[in-house]
């Protein structure tokens, strides 16, 4: 079964000396974390990501500053999220299509992952993995 992202707000923590959040893996997301990553500098121009992962599921958050993610299974859905609050994210499961772009100049968009880095699990060409995706529709 291949899920549907959905997003995800945060409690804040907040007192007179500002704001706090807290993710904990299998608790405040539905994974384990293995790694994090953070993309930053990315001009307004530029479209990252572009990618489906066979295995990997993410929570993508824009600590600071915004951006856009697109997010398609290419077959039922395809919608953009803009990213855009420090305690707002977008889950992300595993097989399905993103993109990001629209950084803002002062974007950081903070990456949790459920896996450790493996380039081979990564489906780069849009091709491919709509026709994976056609398959799997058709089973
Ligand atoms: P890339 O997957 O192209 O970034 P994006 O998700 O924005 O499309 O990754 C950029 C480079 O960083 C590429 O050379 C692979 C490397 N990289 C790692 O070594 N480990 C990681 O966990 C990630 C996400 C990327």
């Amino acid at each position: 079964m291949i899920e549907k992202p959905y997003t995800v707000r945060f409690p804040q923590h907040g007192d007179e000396r500002g704001w706090l959040v807290v993710i904990e893996g299998n608790k405040d997301i539905p994974f384990d974390i293995k790694r994090i990553f953070y993309i930053y500098g990315s001009d307004s121009a530029v479209v990252r990501g572009q990618h489906a992962n066979r295995r990997s599921e993410f929570i993508l958050i824009n600590v600071c500053g915004t951006c856009k993610v697109r997010v398609t299974d290419s077959v039922s859905y395809d919608e953009v999220i803009t990213l855009d609050q420090p305690h707002e994210g977008i889950y992300i499961p595993r097989m399905v299509w993103k993109d990001m772009f629209a950084f803002s100049e002062d974007s950081i968009l903070l990456c949790l992952a459920s896996e450790a880095y493996d380039s081979e699990e990564y489906i780069r060409s849009y091709d491919k993995y709509s026709e994976l995706m056609r398959q799997n529709n058709e089973h």
